[in-house]
């Protein structure tokens, strides 16, 4: 007798626990879920970066059209977009770790602390630029010997360069028919290289 009654009070237990797993999931999974893939969404419109970032980094928007007169503005005529570039591979670490990036500056910005013109704290990392251009180190000749070459500079001097070092995105100095590579700031960076590795005999 007493068995049978404890029957339906387990089981309406047991569906009281679902119910609160299926509520938590629900706050803690979905919501968080879906705040971050409209996040994620918004942060697909150069716009929508333009929004918060005034003088000078809103110039890098408004330098999308027409004529490209820097790297990132001319990779927003081969539909590449701010947030390619400012986010590393995948979902998962890229658009997540820029999304809480994004978050500590919504809330510096919403807070009021926010510095203008933002300041450059976390580089950016070679692996954002090889999601597209993985061809580059592998075209083994020498005029591609700087970029074949770049990961062994970096394994044996902290200080090496990075594709961001010569590929300057947003300066305006560089040389269109050079790939916007300013050619001094290039030359040097090429010499660093070949004080680290030397240049052979
Ligand atoms: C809600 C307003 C807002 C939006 C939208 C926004 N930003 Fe920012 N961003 C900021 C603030 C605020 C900072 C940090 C300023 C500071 O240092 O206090 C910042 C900093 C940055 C930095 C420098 C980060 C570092 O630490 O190196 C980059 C790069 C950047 N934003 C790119 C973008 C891109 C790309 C987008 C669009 C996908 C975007 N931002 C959208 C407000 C915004
Ligand atoms: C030492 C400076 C330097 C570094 C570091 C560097 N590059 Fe380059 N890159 C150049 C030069 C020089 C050119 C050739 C420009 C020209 O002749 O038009 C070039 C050309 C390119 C091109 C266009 C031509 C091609 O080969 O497709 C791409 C794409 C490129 N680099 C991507 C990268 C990426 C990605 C990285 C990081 C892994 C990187 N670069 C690091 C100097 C550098
Ligand atoms: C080709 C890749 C590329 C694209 C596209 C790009 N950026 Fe950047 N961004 C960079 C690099 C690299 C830096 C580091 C500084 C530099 O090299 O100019 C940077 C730096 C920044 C910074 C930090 C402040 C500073 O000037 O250093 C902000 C803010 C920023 N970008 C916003 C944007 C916005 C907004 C867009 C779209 C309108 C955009 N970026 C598109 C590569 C890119
Ligand atoms: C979403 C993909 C994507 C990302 C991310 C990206 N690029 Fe590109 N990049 C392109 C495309 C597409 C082109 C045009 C290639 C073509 O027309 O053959 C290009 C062209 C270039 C060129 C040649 C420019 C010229 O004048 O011919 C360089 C240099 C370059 N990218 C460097 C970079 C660097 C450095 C980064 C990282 C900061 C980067 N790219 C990130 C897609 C990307
Ligand atoms: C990542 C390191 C690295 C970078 C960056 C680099 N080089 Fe080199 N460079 C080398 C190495 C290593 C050699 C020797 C190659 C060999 O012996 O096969 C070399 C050799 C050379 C040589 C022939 C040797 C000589 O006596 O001068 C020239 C020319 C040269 N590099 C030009 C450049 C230019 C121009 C740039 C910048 C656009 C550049 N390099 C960037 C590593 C680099």
């Amino acid at each position: 007798m007493t068995a049978r009654s404890a029957k339906p009070v387990k089981k309406s237990r047991r569906k009281l626990v679902v119910a609160l797993v299926v509520l938590l999931s629900l706050v803690f999974v979905v919501l968080p879920a879906a705040t971050a893939a409209t996040a994620m969404q918004f942060e697909n419109h150069d716009d929508f970066c333009a929004s918060c970032h005034s003088q000078p980094e809103d110039t890098y928007f408004q330098r999308e059209a027409p004529a490209s007169t820097d790297l990132a503005s001319f990779h927003s005529t081969k539909d590449a977009r701010c947030i390619d570039c400012h986010s590393g591979p995948g979902l998962v670490p890229g658009r997540i770790s820029a999304l809480t990036m994004g978050a500590k500056d919504l809330l510096a910005w919403v807070s009021g602390t926010a510095r203008q013109p933002a300041v450059h704290t976390r580089p950016i990392d070679d692996t954002n630029c090889l999601k597209c251009h993985q061809q580059v180190t592998q075209q083994r000749d020498f005029n591609n010997h700087f970029h074949v070459f770049l990961a062994r500079w970096q394994s044996v001097d902290k200080n090496a360069a990075t594709c961001a070092s010569c590929h300057q995105s947003h300066h305006t100095d560089g040389e269109a028919q050079l790939a916007f590579l300013n050619r001094e700031h290039t030359v040097s960076i090429c010499q660093s290289c070949h004080q680290a590795l030397g240049k052979g005999e």
